[in-house]
């Protein structure tokens, strides 16, 4: 069906579109660069539990998610999230978050979901509207810049 949105877990989707999302993650974010090494690494850890997911529209890559849980911990984390920027405002980007929280929400022993942003591209408001809360400031980059903490509570322990 034309314009259909199909959302697929990233772990599942063809060597193709993989390529693509690895390629769009380093376009998008190039002060966080991650090696092709590291990439294939943070979906298929197997004690880590990946989740990921992205959105297609007739075949074009227009959104995706991905997160894990921390070693050892009972919090998750959520380490990027991007929308193509035709299709943004459509709440492709609260979909998105929407299918993380559900997912990782099932995960044993799960407390907190949290994520990190730089500061200076004032995304307090957006997550604010996706039920985080702040945490404040929590250590910086690499280059030095600030790095803003959001986290809710996951109550729905197994
Ligand atoms: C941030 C991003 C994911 C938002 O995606 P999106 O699909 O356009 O957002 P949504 O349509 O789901 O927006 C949901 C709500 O947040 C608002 N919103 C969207 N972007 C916002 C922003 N940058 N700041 C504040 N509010 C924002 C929308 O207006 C909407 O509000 P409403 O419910 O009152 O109508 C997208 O702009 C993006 O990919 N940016 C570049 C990468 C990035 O910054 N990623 C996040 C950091 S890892």
């Amino acid at each position: 069906m034309p314009g259909e949105l199909k959302i697929v877990p990233l772990q599942e989707s063809s060597a193709d579109d993989f390529k693509n999302v690895f390629r769009i993650y380093n376009d998008s974010f190039p002060e966080s660069i991650w090696s092709e090494k590291y990439f294939k690494n943070y979906f298929f850890h197997p004690k880590e539990n990946p989740l990921s997911f992205m959105f297609k529209i007739d075949g074009e890559i227009v959104g995706f998610v991905f997160g894990k849980m921390l070693p050892r911990s009972n919090s998750f984390n959520i380490s990027s999230l991007w929308v193509s920027k035709k299709h943004r405002h459509k709440y492709f980007g609260k979909k998105l978050i929407e299918a993380i929280i559900k997912a990782a929400s099932k995960i044993k022993n799960i407390e907190e979901i949290y994520l990190h942003f730089r500061e200076k591209n004032q995304l307090t408001a957006y997550y604010e509207k996706l039920s985080f809360t702040s945490d404040g400031i929590d250590t910086a980059y690499s280059n030095g810049d600030r790095r803003y903490r959001m986290s809710l509570t996951v109550n729905n322990n197994q």
